[in-house]
């Protein structure tokens, strides 16, 4: 299948082409961060509301994966008229085109629309309450691409790995600092399901492949909070899990609002799937087995 990716130098849009572009064809959108990668690349902008029509009618995939956004929830409380933009116009903008020219869409969420204040896990049925201006970008996003095109799928993710810049991921936060012996906070109170972002890359195919539609949770299968994923990545990666300092997400200097519980249900990923959802330990081994072997100084040779 021809797959056209966009936000294709982001943590997952890099990940995903690298992990995809064995069994399709991949073709990357980015605005010109990408050097060389080993896959076709165009540069577009997305502030133009029609730069990517050039892409979809000159590449014509049968898929095409939304993995652009401005994903920093900082950054959206700053500039709320560009997270609007990106997050909510350009996927409602891309799942039309998309749905005209009959070409299946997947949009990335987050599950960050939730306020967390709901025991135990959310399903899809649950009613999000978005506490920032990135969730609630992103919620009226993931409403608009289902409006528009019935037929896409739309996926609440969270996912760690290794990113072209070195520093996207909460894994490399620990481990980039960690490494270096710096102390650094961890939350106790902020709970959420990490997936390692080549098991989510997988999913995504795997969910074209079986032509399903419609929202989704695709996150780990194991709840955790933020400090026991830093301790989790300070025992494989050999590190001093002593630097952690457990903390509370209300004592930090973060400007935008963090919810407590972000517990996702992946039941109705596992039943559509007819498989269940790897373990956390598995994409913990596969995100240090590509360290071992290189793979973030490879990725981040791909950067210009
Ligand atoms: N990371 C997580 O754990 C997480 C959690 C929940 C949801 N998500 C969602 O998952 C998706 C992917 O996230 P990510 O972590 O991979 O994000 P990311 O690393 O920040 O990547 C975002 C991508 O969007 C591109 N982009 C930003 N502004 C653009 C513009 N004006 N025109 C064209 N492209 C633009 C970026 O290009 P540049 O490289 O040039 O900036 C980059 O390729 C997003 O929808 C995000 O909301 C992520």
């Amino acid at each position: 299948m021809k797959l056209l990716i966009t936000g294709a130098s982001g943590l997952l849009g890099i990940n995903l082409a690298l992990e995809s572009m064995s069994e399709h064809g991949v073709f990357g959108v980015d605005r010109g961060k990408l050097k060389s990668p080993p896959f076709p690349i165009s540069k577009a902008n997305f502030f133009d509301s029609n730069a990517f029509k050039l892409a979809l009618d000159s590449v014509k995939p049968d898929w095409v994966i939304n993995c652009a956004a401005l994903a920093n929830l900082d950054e959206c409380e700053r500039q709320p008229g560009q997270a609007k933009i990106l997050n909510a116009d350009l996927p409602r903008d891309l799942a039309t085109a998309c749905a005209k020219r009959n070409i299946k869409f997947i949009h990335l969420s987050t599950d960050a629309v939730f306020d967390g204040t709901k025991e135990g896990s959310y399903t899809e049925e649950d009613v999000p309450a978005p506490q920032s201006v990135y969730a609630q970008t992103k919620l009226e996003g993931e409403r608009a691409v289902q409006e528009v095109n019935p037929q896409a799928i739309v996926a609440r993710v969270n996912f760690f790995g290794w990113s072209l810049g070195g520093r996207r991921s909460l894994g490399e936060f620990f481990v980039n600092n960690l490494s270096e012996g710096k102390n650094v906070n961890g939350f106790t109170d902020v709970i959420f399901c990490p997936m390692w972002v080549n098991h989510l890359a997988q999913a995504l195919i795997a969910m074209l492949e079986k032509d399903l539609h419609g929202l989704y949770h695709v996150v780990g299968a194991q709840p955790m909070n933020k400090y026991q994923f830093g301790v989790e990545v300070a025992r494989k990666f050999g590190l001093r899990e002593s630097l952690i300092a457990p903390q509370s997400v209300e004592m930090s200097s973060l400007t935008a609002k963090r919810s407590h519980n972000l517990w996702l249900s992946v039941h109705k990923l596992s039943t559509d799937l007819g498989r269940d959802i790897p373990e956390f330990s598995t994409g913990l081994d596969g995100f240090y087995t590509q360290f071992q072997q290189g793979y973030p100084q490879k990725i981040r040779g791909y950067q210009q």
